[in-house]
């Protein structure tokens, strides 16, 4: 019987993408058959350039609620990867920028700062909150399918590279998979389930400084508020954050006034939306 354990046991803890069965499988993305994972491209067809990606060499758009962003170099961005079990990201954070917490299904984080500061934290199954201020050159572990997130807490912008022991690790981003699902979770369910998340929020945010909630929101405007943000910044008193909102809420009323068609970036949601 111990026998007959043992030699289940390595099968039963496999905990990564499979090993591959032959040296590459570049991925065929249009293949009209689904399998595990992408059949493999014709060798005949295979170049050098399917095994290089210059992806994470160029700077994410951070111009978003978040501050942050993710650039993937998973099997879907990268088809090399395909039956290796491994990939990559790029996360450029604004200053004060945060990648919300979230997880990943299929595979164990591991990170490294390549500039700035962040505030990087996971969540264990028995909610105990381990998190560190890293700075360029440190490293950091998520175990699998763990919460997790991190902070930009330095003064500029901060980058990220973390890699996987998948192909497509996937991402459980929690403020979307809650609240932004198709179709969405019954309000009751979210109701009963968060009954005090409103009074912890509102105590965590009056324990934010108002100077940075204020740096916070000027840096995430869009190009397009640049007037706005030099009018705020060239002011001899520092304005306050209630303030900045109310005045933010009438610049965006007069951009609606004025020109109607306008952008629907993500920015003009979060402010009139809140
Ligand atoms: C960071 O948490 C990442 O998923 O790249
Ligand atoms: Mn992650």
């Amino acid at each position: 019987m111990i026998l007959f354990l043992i030699v289940l046991l390595p099968s039963a803890c496999h905990c990564a993408d499979p090993d591959p069965l032959q040296d590459f499988c570049i991925a065929d993305l249009k293949a009209t058959i689904s399998v595990n994972g992408f059949p493999c491209k014709p060798v005949s067809e295979v170049k050098s350039d399917n095994f290089f990606f210059d992806g994470l060499a160029k700077e994410g758009n951070t111009t978003n609620v978040f501050g942050a962003n993710v650039t993937a170099a998973d099997v879907l961005a990268f088809p090399g990867l395909n039956t290796l079990g491994i990939s990559m990201n790029r996360v450029d954070f604004a200053s004060g920028g945060v990648n919300p917490p979230h997880s990943h299904p299929r595979a164990t984080e591991a990170g490294v700062i390549i500039k700035g500061k962040l505030l990087v934290g996971f969540v264990t199954t028995a909610n105990i909150l381990h998190s560190k201020v890293l700075e360029a050159g440190e490293m950091f572990v998520i175990p699998r399918g763990l919460v997790h997130f991190e902070r930009n807490v330095g003064k500029g912008k901060a980058i990220s590279l973390t890699a996987f022991n998948s192909q497509r690790p996937g991402a459980v981003v929690l403020p979307f998979t809650l609240f932004h699902s198709t179709p969405p979770i019954p309000n009751d369910v979210l109701t009963k389930a968060f009954q005090n998340v409103g009074d912890t929020l509102a105590a965590a945010n009056d324990s934010v400084p108002d100077h940075d909630l204020v740096m916070y929101a000027l840096e995430g405007l869009p190009p397009d508020y640049e007037a706005f943000v030099t009018s705020i910044t060239n002011r001899v008193e520092p304005i306050l954050f209630p303030e900045l909102r109310s005045r933010l809420l009438i610049h965006e009323q007069r951009i609606q006034q004025f020109h109607p068609i306008v952008s629907t970036d993500a920015h003009q949601a979060f402010f009139t939306d809140r």
